[in-house]
């Protein structure tokens, strides 16, 4: 279990996150017509930050009060892993995006998805008919295992598929307060706008280092 956690915190190194509001890598205007402004301002400064904050309300003064975000997601449980889960999910999340993404996987990625589901239409379809029928809060993730092989997980509340030991890839937020301004209680509009602000180039790349590192271990 050791072994597994050291591997899984190398391959995320690039994850290895500091707990604190990271700015939005574009502007609050920028995602327009498909998450607005206002969406943003509530979604990353106030429900955001005040995961952030209470995480560091949580650990002040102890074990964790120098741990990063995966390694508390790996070992604590209840509201500490909740909160500090909700900040490395929304992380993600938030990142994913761009103004001019790239909207289609390529390379390994795309090899991958036709292999796993189909097409990257299908992908789509799984991934949203999975958003519409999660009970309550939660994500639906697009995750890969060290070997490249894909899944999709659906995990209520704060749930990240880490904890299983799988990587992800692709985070769908089906909290309300991610569509609630935008589109009311109409959840399935609040999930298809997402896939056209989705940058596959990122996700592409998250892949990528997934089967690296992989590529990398069988070289030792
Ligand atoms: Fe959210």
């Amino acid at each position: 279990m050791i072994f597994t956690t050291i591997k899984l915190f190398l391959i995320m190194a690039t994850t290895m996150s500091k707990i604190e509001l990271k700015p939005l890598p574009y502007g609050y205007k920028d995602l327009e017509p498909y998450i607005s402004e206002q969406t943003l301002i509530y979604h990353h400064d106030k429900h955001l930050a005040a995961y952030v904050n209470k995480t560091l309300e949580l650990i002040a003064d102890t074990a964790y009060a120098d741990a990063t975000l995966e390694q508390i997601m790996l070992s604590a449980d209840g509201a500490l892993f909740n909160n500090a889960a909700q900040v490395w999910n929304h992380n993600f999340y938030f990142e994913q995006f761009a103004p001019k993404p790239q909207t289609k996987p390529e390379g390994r990625l795309a090899e991958a998805i036709d292999s796993a589901f189909g097409s990257y239409r299908k992908l789509r379809e799984r991934m949203t008919a999975e958003a519409l029928s999660l009970f309550g809060s939660g994500w639906v993730w697009l995750a890969s295992d060290a070997h490249g092989k894909l899944k999709i997980v659906s995990k209520p509340n704060a749930g990240n598929p880490l904890t299983d030991g799988l990587y992800p890839l692709l985070a769908i937020d089906v909290w309300e307060h991610a569509y609630y301004i935008d589109h009311r209680n109409a959840r399935v509009e609040g999930v298809n706008a997402l896939w056209h602000i989705i940058d596959w180039r990122i996700v592409d790349a998250r892949y990528d280092a997934i089967l690296n590192e992989q590529h990398h271990d069988s070289l030792k």
